[in-house]
């Protein structure tokens, strides 16, 4: 019997979901695997979450507006989507269907792939924005031991329902205004807001009390080196692009399905990149 996955979203034509693991189906030679895209209104997510299994899906990827929905719908969760609230991976288990959330994974892996001398421990992070992303990103920001969270987000009450709804322990916030005064002593920064997305307006705080050891992080991958990751290269700071969050976020979902442990490699990130009409950049 062929083994079918689907994204599930609305609508679901951008995903880059199918590339990928289409991609490992293929390099692992796994003959009986095929990976679609499902276009799913929101008035039919729970039918088509009670029909997954007949209709020949052993699991699934959510992406946007389903995250939270499925979480919602779903009895069962692994400890990181039930801390988060939010799906993006639905594995078929003998109990049923589970939902887990490999977001944050995807993060942490990126950095350890693109920045191996950094460690969370060494210092306290800043975050700006408060969002879904930012959610997982805290999340496992904190399991991997980051002394300190500070949040920076134009809405102050979003930061504040985070660090409640997640129960961060260590976490300051900051002002939108004041964001150049979070990055004194920081040992990583990170944008999870939409700014500097290709059609958005870019991110536009100093980096003058920016430690030069800091690590600067982007989600925005598009354009691969957003204007925050061009100006942290130019004052020596070490920067990692976000293409590679979602392809790591990608591994352990193909790994429970299939049962083999894909790796990321450069000639899947060229093959991404590709069909984003990007190319590597050399810096
Ligand atoms: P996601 O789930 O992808 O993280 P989101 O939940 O829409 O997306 O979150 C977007 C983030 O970008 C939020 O932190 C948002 O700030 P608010 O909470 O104040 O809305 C931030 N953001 C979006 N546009 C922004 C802007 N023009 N200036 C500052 N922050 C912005």
């Amino acid at each position: 019997m062929i083994r079918k996955v689907c994204v599930m979203g609305w609508p679901i034509t951008h995903s880059r979901s199918p590339l990928i693991h289409n991609h490992w189906i293929k390099t692992y030679g796994i003959a009986d695997a095929v990976y679609e895209r499902l276009a799913v209104p929101p008035q039919e997510l729970n039918a088509t979450l009670r029909s997954l299994n007949d209709w020949g899906f052993i699991g699934a990827n959510v992406t946007v507006p389903h995250k939270e929905a499925v979480f919602a719908a779903l009895m069962r969760h692994d400890a990181v989507a039930a801390r988060l609230k939010a799906v993006n991976t639905i594995v078929t288990t003998d109990m049923g269907l589970e939902g887990r959330n490999t977001d944050g994974y995807g993060f942490i892996a990126n950095l350890k792939d693109r920045a191996p001398f950094w460690l969370a421990s060494d210092g306290p992070v800043v975050m700006l924005g408060a969002g879904g992303a930012a959610r997982a990103i805290a999340a496992a920001l904190e399991a991997e031991g980051a002394p300190e969270i500070r949040i920076v987000n134009r809405t102050r009450t979003r930061a504040a329902a985070l660090v409640d709804d997640l129960k961060l322990k260590a976490a300051r916030i900051y002002e939108w205004t004041d964001a150049a005064s979070a990055l004194a002593g920081a040992n990583l920064l990170v944008n999870t807001t939409t700014l500097g997305m290709k059609g958005e307006r870019d991110l536009d705080i100093s980096l003058d009390a920016l430690p030069a050891r800091a690590l600067v992080t982007d989600i925005v991958y598009t354009p691969l080196e957003t204007a925050l990751l061009r100006a942290a290269r130019a004052r020596g700071n070490p920067t990692v692009d976000g293409l590679g969050m979602l392809l790591h976020q990608a591994v352990p979902g193909f790994e429970a399905w299939f049962g083999v442990r894909p790796q990321v490699t450069p000639e899947l990130r060229a093959l991404v990149l590709a069909d984003m009409g990007l190319a590597e950049e050399k810096n």
